[in-house]
């Protein structure tokens, strides 16, 4: 297995669009048309509530897990890692079978580096989930955590590959939250709040 196939492998595994088929499959709602139309787990969560944000959630930051576990059995080089980390991130962000649109890539990568980093994941979740309960927008805490992978990563004597990882994931996170960095500067962000389709 070369690393072109670990990259397609997990480009593949991240492009499966967990919200739009909890949405769809299990409560009939497509997350595209409602609250801020993506398919990740805070509008799944503002749209349907808590349970199914929770798998959303849960089945979008797997697929991170997965892409690494993946490329660690295959290869297992910390390139091969990284290559199947960040394919999982692109995939979930631009999915070949959402016409190469899809999600912004926080929870997948949450799922990546709880795998190559554990102990910068657990604190980067704290800061996200401190951000969240004081200003109750989820996307300014996504982009303050992305931001602080690649510095963490730096400042906990990371190798370079995992630096230059840390950085191109954060520019993939950071853009896909385009929408949201322009309503945050209008003030028109949407706080999080949880759904009034609550099905839980
Ligand atoms: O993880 C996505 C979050 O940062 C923003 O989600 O639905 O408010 O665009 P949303």
């Amino acid at each position: 297995m070369n690393y072109l196939l670990i990259a397609v492998l997990g480009y593949l595994i991240g492009s499966i669009p967990n919200g739009l088929l909890i949405g769809k499959k299990i409560y009939n709602v497509d997350l595209r048309h409602f609250g801020s139309k993506n398919i990740g787990a805070t509008n799944a969560f503002r749209t349907l509530g808590l349970w199914p944000a929770f798998w959303v959630f849960f089945t979008d930051a797997a697929k991170g897990v997965i892409a690494v576990y993946v490329s660690d059995f295959f290869i297992g080089t910390p390139i091969a890692l990284l290559t199947g980390g960040i394919a999982a991130i692109i995939g979930h962000n631009w999915s070949v079978f959402l016409r190469f649109t899809g999600g912004r890539g926080v929870a997948t990568g949450l799922g990546v580096i709880a795998v190559l980093v554990p102990q910068i994941t657990a604190i980067i979740f704290l800061i996200w989930a401190i951000i969240v309960y004081i200003t109750r927008y989820v996307s300014l805490a996504s982009i303050v955590s992305a931001v602080l992978v690649p510095i963490f990563m730096w400042l906990w004597g990371e190798k370079i590959e995992f630096l230059y990882f840390g950085i191109l994931a954060a520019l993939f996170v950071v853009g896909r939250h385009k929408p949201n960095i322009e309503r945050l500067l209008k003030g028109t962000e949407l706080k999080i709040k949880a759904g009034n389709m609550s099905v839980n």
